[in-house]
């Protein structure tokens, strides 16, 4: 039997180019060879304030950007995280397992809380935790994401391994599946900083859209940040042309080196024209597609409540498990009055 993956993602706005090279295109191509969990995580975008029509709204646009790029319902199970319940009990119980210290340490927490952790949501603290009952409710071997998750998924198999010790072995240990190349996309403006969907909404020139219109996506790579010398070459020093290089090189598929020798001498200019070809060949497919979907967001609500049946069904025998190690016992059954 192939591994199990299991990879989710918030519906916080548009999707960048990064969460494309990062994440979702493995996610697309895993599904063929693994059975594929993949999961809007609508619980994880209540940890910073939200509004309730926008998160719905988000939640659909989400799944068409998702089917836009690939993912398929028939070949993978695609749902919303708040559908199956389980995700948020299991949470709690793990919640229960895990320390104040291991969490205090998440890179994402001191990132987002910005030193002023007395003010912040709780939600932001036990983040990881909820993230970790995401993976572990499937049993999930496989979890492809970018860079910035790999603490968070070491994390996942610490509560995995300390529950399994404690109570009996009940979870498979995850392990992050991250791709060698664009594991970290940088922002397009600032390449100390990764690329990110909170920052677009104040900065939108510092990442690309998956659904943005080719004259913006031209444009905003046209006026990316470079160094003020000349040589296309990734590398030190040169922050900047690594991220585009790097950007080219997952989308064509071809390695730096070789993008190094092909834009030998040619200038930034030319390369950031040829970058930007390559770039709206890639995501018009992808925007088209997206703009069709939306045309009928009931069909998309009625796929993410078949995808939530498959996924409950793989759910409640490891949280029946779970229930049972840790001494709550059976759900009750409600009878209809
Ligand atoms: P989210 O929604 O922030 O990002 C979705 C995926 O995109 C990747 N990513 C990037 N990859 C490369 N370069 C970038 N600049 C970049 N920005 C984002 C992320 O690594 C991620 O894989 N906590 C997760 C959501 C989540 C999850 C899970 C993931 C909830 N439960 C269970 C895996 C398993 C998140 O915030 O993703």
């Amino acid at each position: 039997m192939s591994k199990r993956v299991f990879s989710g993602i918030q519906p916080t706005g548009q999707g960048h180019i990064g969460n494309y090279i990062g994440a979702l295109r493995n996610w697309v191509r895993l599904q063929d060879e693994h059975e594929a969990f993949y999961c809007i995580v609508d619980l994880h975008a209540m940890t910073m304030p939200w509004d309730p029509k926008v998160l719905r709204r988000h939640t659909t646009e989400k799944a068409a950007e998702l089917l836009a790029c690939g993912v398929d319902p028939d070949r993978s199970v695609l749902f919303v995280q708040s559908h199956v319940p389980d995700h948020a009990e299991l949470q709690w119980v793990l919640t229960c397992v895990a320390r104040m210290g291991e969490l205090r340490r998440m890179v994402q927490f001191k990132d987002r809380s910005r030193g002023e952790s007395e003010s912040v949501g709780v939600g932001l603290f036990t983040y990881p935790v909820l993230q970790a009952a995401d993976v572990l409710l499937y049993q999930a071997h496989g979890v492809p994401v970018g860079e910035d998750q790999r603490q968070h998924v070491e994390l996942m198999r610490d509560l995995a391994q300390r529950f399994n010790s404690n109570f009996g072995v009940t979870f498979t240990l995850p392990e992050a599946w991250i791709p060698e190349v664009g594991a970290r996309i940088m922002a397009l403006d600032d390449p100390t900083q990764k690329m990110s969907k909170s920052d677009m909404e104040t900065r939108p020139s510092s990442g690309l859209m998956l659904t943005e219109d080719p004259a913006s996506l031209t444009k905003k790579i046209k006026s990316a940040k470079t160094d003020s010398g000349t040589e296309v070459r990734a590398g030190d020093g040169k922050p900047e042309l690594t991220n585009l290089l790097t950007i080219f090189s997952a989308i064509e598929g071809v390695p730096v080196p070789e993008l190094e020798t092909r834009f030998a001498g040619s200038g930034y200019g030319a390369f950031k024209a040829a970058l930007a070809d390559a770039v709206v060949a890639a995501l018009e497919p992808i925007r088209l597609r997206y703009e069709e979907l939306m045309g009928d967001p009931g069909e998309l609500d009625r796929m993410l409540f078949k995808g939530a049946e498959k996924a409950a069904a793989v759910a409640a025998p490891t949280m029946d498990a779970v229930r049972e190690r840790t001494g709550l016992g059976p759900r009750a059954v409600l009878t209809p009055q």
